[in-house]
């Protein structure tokens, strides 16, 4: 058995609309071997969240075109999956954890039923045995009093809380793969600590794989293995947490890095960098980062491709990389 869970391979999608389509996508491809923690990182509108609903196929049918690529989900072809797959493969083999828990959790029911139905829907356990499962799970989520939390309803707990007990659903139905989405980015900075620690420590002890999507280089080198960073939807460098965090050689990438601060506590904002996000619907030719970028010139009219860079795995779309950095 295929040790890679999900594999995004040179994806290209767009949002068509009445004049014209926005390029939300172009040549996307990711792959998460079992048991990695992943992670995407990119400012606000890069094609993050297109991403991550795509591997679910959670985006609206109809709203979307692909151009080109594939999507594995555990080798399993995802785009062209039937429906009643699909329902199959959510929650059984990944399941998601999305910024604000509560448009994924039922705001009328109180967390213990809504734990047993989603459990017993993929496991077959009995009312009594998924009880006991649901109060196991909240307990490795640091829940106290996780028998009298069972009762509660949503609104009653704190947005930490909440968000323990989405990780804990998340986890209920032991997927292979967990997608979580920007999920610690609505809490204060020491919850966000407790929070991604917890869900770090129990990926690690299931073995379970986590594709980690935040705006924040700071939160994403705390918690992922490796990572990769998007910008107006491409992949623009990847590589292992290390690499990246010490030898980026995009420009993009140096310039996300120069802001996070030194000892690594997660932070509000993104850096600053000059210039603008381009535009998706009419994509400049070439390097969509050349606006901006301090190393461009007339050969980023071209574009740049992923290639290696050093060891470790590092990939870099670029015709500049600032390998003389590599020292540091
Ligand atoms: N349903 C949609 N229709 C049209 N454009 C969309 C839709 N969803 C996302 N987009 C566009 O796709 C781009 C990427 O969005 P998204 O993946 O949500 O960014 P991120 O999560 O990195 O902030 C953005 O320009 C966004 O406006
Ligand atoms: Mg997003």
């Amino acid at each position: 058995m295929s040790d890679t869970v999900l594999s995004i391979e040179d994806l290209h999608l767009s949002f068509p609309f009445y004049r014209g389509e926005v390029h939300a996508l172009n040549r996307v491809s990711l792959e998460i071997k079992r048991g990695e923690i992943v992670g995407v990182v990119g400012e606000s509108g890069s094609g993050k969240s297109v991403t991550a609903m795509l591997a679910m196929r959670l985006l609206p049918e109809g709203s979307y075109r692909i151009h080109r690529g594939r999507v594995t989900l555990l080798g399993d072809d995802v785009l062209n999956a039937t429906e009643k797959q699909l329902r199959q493969w959510r929650g059984a083999k990944v399941s998601m954890i999305f910024q604000e828990p509560m448009t994924a959790l039922n705001p009328t029911r109180r967390i213990g039923k809504q734990m047993v139905e989603v459990i017993r829907q993929h496991q077959p356990l009995t009312r009594r045995d998924a009880q006991q499962k649901a109060i196991s799970l909240l307990e490795e989520m640091q829940i106290p009093d996780a028998r009298e939390v069972m009762e509660r309803y949503p609104f009653e707990l704190s947005g930490g809380m909440r968000q323990r007990v989405m990780i804990a659903l998340a986890f209920s139905c032991e997927p292979e793969l967990i997608i979580a989405d920007e999920p610690t980015t609505a809490l204060d900075v020491t919850v966000q600590l407790q929070v991604l620690r917890l869900l770090k420590h129990k990926a690690r002890a299931s073995g379970t794989s986590v594709l980690f999507i935040s705006h924040d280089m700071a939160v994403v080198s705390q918690l992922c293995d490796r990572m990769y960073v998007m910008y107006a939807g491409s992949v623009i460098e990847s590589g292992t947490t290390q690499t990246l965090i010490h030898h980026p050689v995009h420009p993009y990438s140096i310039g996300l890095l120069q802001c996070a601060p030194e000892n690594g506590e997660p932070r509000e904002m993104l850096p600053a960098i000059p210039g603008t996000v381009p535009n998706l619907t009419h994509l400049p030719r070439g390097c969509a980062f050349r606006e901006c970028c301090f190393a461009a010139s007339a050969q980023c009219d071209e574009t740049p491709r992923l290639t290696a860079h050093g060891a470790a795995g590092q990939q870099a779309a670029c015709w500049y990389p600032q390998l003389e950095d590599r020292h540091v």
